[in-house]
């Protein structure tokens, strides 16, 4: 016979032990109780149960000292804190303490029945992905689809060549991890890495940013300053958000791409450039070329080469992988020891579309750790996350429009759902008939 799922209860209210003794003892549970914190413990440290539960006031140990020191000691049992306390500031030292799940007296035994069964609903380990933190290597690019083994390779063959490189791809789609790779990965490795957000930084700063500055050059250039091109010596100089840098700037980085040496603002000194330049971009500069809105001669000069990273929606296979490095990633961060995500989470993840990308992703998955009481990814959880929009960009179909302009589109398209029945549209639209007749008129309507 299967070993019985034990349940250990600590509470100092003794009727109410017995009575949830005598419940659980009739569903079959073998049941062991305390009536103080110090015993609890010991019953919880020998018996070893599934599931306990523990009233948080308690004389002599309390139930938060109980569920600091299984955490301690490391003891893996779920537990339920019972309490007659309804402030955040318990609940939220009892979740943080380790606590499975948190119920308030008086108990609703239908929801302290379910919140066992989620406890027991153990999923096994051959349909989870185990993680395990000790592999953990920061700025790895992880990946298996062939499109990031391609990227692999490029990567590899950059190493030997200094050429410029322009990375483009959308949002969160790991475009700055690519240019650190590529650096890290070439004879310049030992040489500074230097990022440059191009629309990060006020319009008239940006030279001196770039080019640094001679004492005096203008007001408040009150000491030389180096600035980035210089800094990054024989290193790697990253050019962030490439599509934003304004025309006039476009023309001087142009210049000095060719002519490999410039200027200090201020300056008359030629200072050589041995640094790589890696680009990247979220837009698609052949428009805005077209457009007239990036030089033409600037964007040849940078796509020497060009490393385009598909949306994670085209890399599905990536998702799993993806998961794990992430988890492993944010239990650093944030302290917390998810060891288990079952495959069921990971279907929920391999359905989403990953608008934000992997950035998108990993918000998710923070998110999500910072909720889970165990050690455990929960597929429910997941799915109540993804289903919370998230924070991207309106879709590109997302028009300024006035209120007016809406205003017309939605009478219209009402009146048409209604063959123009005036009344009957009057009433969807929650306005009276002559309302609407006033309105069909002043915004110039007609079917
Ligand atoms: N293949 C990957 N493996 C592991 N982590 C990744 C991968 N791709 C992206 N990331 C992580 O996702 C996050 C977003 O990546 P990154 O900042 O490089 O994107 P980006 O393309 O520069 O985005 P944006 O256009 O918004 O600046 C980072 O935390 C990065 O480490
Ligand atoms: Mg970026």
């Amino acid at each position: 016979m299967a070993k019985r799922v034990e349940i250990v209860i600590v509470d100092d209210n003794l009727e109410l032990l017995e009575s949830l003794e005598l419940y659980f003892r009739e569903k079959g549970y073998a049941v062991a109780t305390a009536a103080n914190g110090e015993a609890g413990l010991a019953l919880i440290k020998t018996r070893k149960p599934e599931v306990a539960i523990v009233d948080l006031r308690l004389p002599g140990m309390g139930g938060l000292e109980l569920l600091q020191a299984l955490r301690v000691e490391e003891i893996d049992c779920r537990t339920i804190v019972i309490t007659a306390y309804q402030d955040m500031e318990t609940t939220v030292q009892a979740i943080k303490f380790g606590a499975f799940d948190y119920l308030h007296k008086p108990i609703d035994i239908d929801l302290l029945d379910a919140v066992i069964d989620k406890a027991l609903s153990d999923i096994p380990e051959t349909e989870a992905i185990k993680v395990v933190d000790e592999e953990f290597k920061e700025n790895t690019i992880v990946g298996r689809s062939h499109e990031l083994k391609e990227i692999f390779k490029i990567i590899g063959l950059l190493s030997e060549v200094k050429t410029t490189v322009l990375i483009v791809g959308e949002s969160g789609t790991g475009k700055e991890l690519v240019a650190r790779a590529i650096h890290y990965h070439s004879s310049s490795s030992g040489e500074p890495f230097i990022a440059l957000n191009c629309s990060a930084i006020v319009e008239n700063l940006l030279e001196s940013e770039l080019f640094g500055h001679e004492q005096g050059s203008f007001t408040g250039a009150i000491s030389t300053k180096k600035g980035k091109f210089e800094i990054a010596g024989s290193g790697t100089l990253f050019l962030d958000e490439i599509s934003e840098l304004p025309i006039h700037l476009q023309a001087k980085l142009l210049r000095f791409m060719q002519e490999k040496e410039f200027e200090r603002v201020g300056g008359n000194r030629k200072i050589k450039f041995n640094a790589r330049i890696v680009a990247a971009t979220n837009r698609d500069l052949s428009q805005m070329v077209k457009r007239g809105e990036f030089r033409e001669d600037l964007y040849f000069r940078l796509k020497v080469f060009e490393i385009d990273i598909p949306p994670l929606r085209k890399r599905k296979e990536d998702i799993p992988l993806l998961v794990e490095y992430l988890v492993k990633k944010i239990n650093r961060t944030t302290g917390k020891k998810i060891r288990r995500i079952p495959m069921a989470a990971i279907d929920r993840f391999l359905e989403h579309d990953w608008p934000g990308n992997i950035r998108e992703l990993e918000n998710v998955l923070t998110r999500a750790v910072v909720l889970s009481k165990d050690d455990c990814l929960h597929e429910d959880c997941v799915v109540s996350l993804l289903r919370q929009p998230q924070s991207v960009p309106p879709p590109a179909s997302f028009q300024l429009q006035s209120l007016s302009e809406i205003e017309a589109q939605h009478i219209v398209q009402v009146l048409e759902h209604c063959q123009w029945n005036i009344s009957q549209a009057a009433r969807i639209l929650g306005i009276t008939r002559p309302t609407l007749r006033s309105k069909i008129k002043s915004l110039n309507l007609s079917s």
